[in-house]
């Protein structure tokens, strides 16, 4: 047996089993074409001929699925990237923390407050966020109000995408009234303006509209932590013979359950998707050959990313020990930096917010990093929204601390706002500008 970290204990074994047979029977979310689709463009990125920009929130609710909070979502992650493809020459491929992102790890199973305790919040597909024991309960039949979710979320993504959305005839669409602060708007007026001069250009001297080129390219991604969730949803594609985990394009292995004998290693090893694992602090270079070997056997290119949190004064000290241990096995991997997970801090008013400077310093010293030890950085991960939260502070919108009671709506991590968001963008460019000056 392999050990199930992370797992809620369910009272009602028959109310699971009847859920676990009502999703295994439920039509899958994505398809295994879209997904190899996927694992290629990873491919291309790995080796620096593309760059992923994968974000969204860190805990999708329920009772957020809305139209405008998706779309704004879309939105900001477009604009990013335009922002990113413009400046990098180099084509993106975006990656949305969305369309099943219910699950939560939690460091404590129990939350105690006021003199009370109750079982952690683990996510909208396990449990409740209200602080009481009906709440807290682990309930089976949240399985299925996620996967409902799930699909109408990705149906509304899917829609908007093949709506134009996403036509580049009209990024003038694409405009957020959020983006507060002049020079950004201004510099980002600009990126749009070249580029509608280029798709016009684009146009004139060749055949097909170029907005026809591949209009929607939103990949959906989630951590792969509910096990019988995951499994529900795994089907054999019988014309290739492999088995796919298809209720996301890019599920992803959680820091804390990456251990080589436990049940999400064995789970991810069997299934053909990309997949990212992420790597800490504490990830110990001389374990990691293993790691990747038991994921990867067949060394598939696009198939491993490794997606790495360390925290903006950690980095330094066990990033290039960690891309030294990859590059032996002679393996290429794709590499992402997650400047979030590292840099939460938690303020004496018991707050947790992270700070705009630390999450670009952790990103920039990656880029440096990568350079310096030969490899290369070949995508970001970030939490981010397109509403004008205040999770995290600093950045050109100047954010303090006693900002953060005005809009805080997470209920588990702190998020860039669309601004932050887009300023990350201009920063990443920025960056790559002065390492190639
Ligand atoms: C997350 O991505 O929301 C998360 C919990 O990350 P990590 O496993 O890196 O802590
Ligand atoms: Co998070």
């Amino acid at each position: 047996m392999f050990k199930a970290v992370q797992q809620p204990e369910y009272r009602d074994e028959s109310a699971l089993q009847k859920v676990i047979a009502e999703l295994s029977g439920a039509p899958p979310l994505v398809t295994p074409w879209e997904v190899d689709r996927l694992r290629l463009k990873l491919a291309d990125a790995a080796v620096g001929n593309r760059f992923l920009l994968q974000g969204g929130d860190c805990a999708e609710r329920f009772d957020e699925c809305k139209p405008d909070l998706i779309a704004n979502r879309l939105k900001v992650l477009l604009q990013m990237s335009l922002v990113l493809i413009y400046g990098l020459f180099t084509p993106v491929v975006r990656v949305g923390r969305f369309a099943g992102q219910y699950a939560k790890p939690r460091s404590a199973s129990r939350e105690k407050k006021n003199g009370s305790q109750f079982p952690s919040y683990r996510g909208d597909i396990i449990n409740g966020p209200g602080f009481s024991a009906e709440d807290r309960e682990p309930d089976p039949h949240r399985m299925i109000q996620a996967y409902r979710h799930s699909t109408a979320t990705l149906n509304y993504i899917r829609a908007l995408g093949e709506g134009g959305f996403a036509d580049l005839h009209h990024p003038e669409y694409w405009n957020l009234g959020f983006v507060a602060n002049e020079g950004l708007r201004n510099e980002y007026q600009e990126i749009v303006d070249s580029i509608l001069n280029a798709v016009k250009f684009m146009e004139a001297i060749a055949p097909n509209p170029i907005g026809e080129v591949e209009r929607v390219a939103f990949f959906t991604s989630h951590e792969a932590l509910l096990l019988p969730y995951e499994e529900a949803l795994t089907r054999l594609h019988n014309m290739s013979g492999r088995v796919y985990n298809l209720s996301t394009h890019f599920p992803w292995i959680g820091m804390r359950s990456t251990d080589l004998d436990g049940a999400h290693v064995e789970y991810m090893r069997g299934i053909a998707n990309p997949i990212s694992v992420k790597l800490g602090p504490d990830t110990a270079a001389s374990e990691l050959p293993a790691l990747l070997n038991l994921l990867d056997p067949d060394e598939i290119p696009g198939r491993l990313t490794l997606t790495t949190r360390f925290g903006v004064g950690n980095i330094e000290g066990v990033l290039p020990s960690l891309i030294d241990a990859v590059r032996r096995t002679g393996r290429t991997v794709l590499w992402c930096c997650d400047p979030m997970h590292g840099n939460t801090i938690t303020l004496p008013n018991g707050v947790k917010t992270r700070r705009f400077e630390s999450i670009l310093g952790e990103m920039e010293q990656a880029f440096d990093i990568h350079a310096s030890e030969g490899s290369i950085l070949g995508g970001v991960h970030l939490e981010l929204t397109g509403e004008n939260v205040t999770e995290c502070t600093g950045g050109a919108g100047g954010l303090q601390d006693s900002d953060l009671g005005r809009a805080y709506l997470s209920h588990v991590d702190p998020r860039l706002n669309g601004e932050q968001g887009l300023e990350l963008a201009f920063s990443i460019l920025r960056k790559r500008r002065r390492m190639q000056s």
